[in-house]
């Protein structure tokens, strides 16, 4: 299939999936299975010796799991792809695999909580170093890079914020002191953005949002060159967090449609985020397809779309937000985002739930600040039932 910009359709229906299907199937099967067996011994050290490719133990690999590394690796343009059983374990496997004691991370402050809580926690537990920089601030970021700094990763866009990182700049200053960039792209997806076309090494997504795009799955993704990305799958190998199959066919039959849903879901969050942006009750919106966006300028540049999030401030605290998200029909209270169905959240009282409001401040999350991720639905439903709920704030 020929590797251009414009049938990324195409690769959301074909990719990965070679034409010979098993008994002439459409669909691929799912391989519930937790081992392979072996014809006779001859087989068994043929495969052990490298000479025969096949699978061996649930594990290690799962053909319809390997179907849809295919087609991500298709849809990102990258050499490899390793799923795993949520976002978070593919982030956390691969940061496992490349760190050792006495080694030190820079990372982003604008980022999933979780990932952050890994980094500052679990990773300084094992002696590993986390220096935390601004997103956007490279003169921080170079500064933080010490002689023991293996990795710096980033979110683009961010969450809650959706600040967008220069990927070409990042990539750069990785290459300058030979240290590996990672991305977690799970915001704006290969359809709208593909890191390693800006010399990024790895990219993570958590497939339990778009990439599924169903609400029904959990599913994360690591992908770049084969090298790096078979000494992470050597991780899920001894750890566990391999996808399981029914996750991978559910995933596989998402991603069919992928790029029409990020067509429809890039579209309405740009008509929502403008329509917010002229509203008496909204303060500030943050979306990167805005032009009021600090980095507005350089999401056009590395992005063709802008996602399906929109981030706004309402007019009052905590209570006028609660009083927002009470009021609206169509979207459900829900964490996450990349679905059908439109969800919407306060970061305060779902992520930031147990700190003060100070302690929020300190890590930049307003109370004010409501979190909605478009679904599929119609955008002129949306945008009636947000002009019915703003009125009760
Ligand atoms: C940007 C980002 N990365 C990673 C994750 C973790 O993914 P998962 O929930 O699939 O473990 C999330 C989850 O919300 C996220 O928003």
């Amino acid at each position: 299939m020929a590797d251009n910009k414009d049938n990324i359709s195409t690769r959301s229906v074909h990719g990965g999936e070679d034409r010979k299907l098993p008994q002439r199937s459409l669909t691929y099967p799912i391989f519930q299975t937790s081992t392979y067996y072996f014809k006779d011994t001859a087989e068994l050290k043929g495969y052990m010796d490298g000479d025969i490719d096949r699978e061996e133990y649930g594990r290690y690999g799962n053909y319809t799991v390997k179907v849809a590394e295919g087609k991500l690796a298709a849809l990102e343009g990258s050499q490899a792809c390793a799923l795993f059983s949520s976002g978070m374990t593919a982030t956390t496997f691969t940061l496992l695999g490349m760190l050792s004691q006495g080694q030190h991370i820079v990372m982003t402050s604008d980022s999933y909580r979780r990932t952050r809580q890994f980094c500052l926690t679990y990773l300084k537990k094992f002696g590993i170093e986390v220096s935390i920089v601004p997103p956007g601030d490279f003169d921080a970021m170079e500064s933080a890079i010490t002689k023991n700094t293996k990795i710096i990763f980033s979110e683009s866009p961010t969450n809650p914020y959706l600040n967008v990182l220069d990927l070409k700049k990042l990539a750069g200053i990785g290459k300058k002191h030979r240290v590996k960039t990672i991305i977690d792209a799970t915001f704006a997806t290969p359809y709208n953005q593909k890191p390693v076309e800006f010399g990024i090494d790895l990219v993570i997504h958590s497939a339990t949002k778009y990439l599924g795009g169903h609400n029904d799955l959990l599913a994360g993704a690591v992908l770049g060159k084969a090298p790096l990305v078979d000494a992470i799958r050597e991780v899920r190998g001894v750890m566990g967090g391999i996808l399981d199959s029914n996750s991978a066919y559910l995933l596989i039959r998402g991603l069919k449609t992928f790029a029409l849903r990020m067509e429809r879901q890039n579209a309405t969050a740009q008509a929502v985020a403008e329509f917010l942006e002229s509203h008496p009750k909204v303060t500030k919106v943050h979306y990167p397809g805005l032009k009021s966006h600090p980095h507005h300028d350089i999401a056009v540049e590395q992005m063709k779309g802008f996602g399906g999030v929109v981030s706004f401030e309402v007019d009052g605290g905590l209570d006028a937000g609660s009083r927002l998200v009470d009021a609206v029909r169509i979207p459900f209270i829900a964490p996450s985002l990349g679905g059908v169905e439109s969800l919407i959240e306060q970061p305060s009282l779902m992520s930031f739930y147990e700190l003060s409001t100070e302690e929020r401040l300190a890590v930049g999350i307003k109370d004010n600040l409501v979190r909605f991720a478009v679904g599929i639905e119609d955008v002129s439903d949306i945008i009636d039932d947000l002009k019915q709920a703003l009125e009760k704030v």
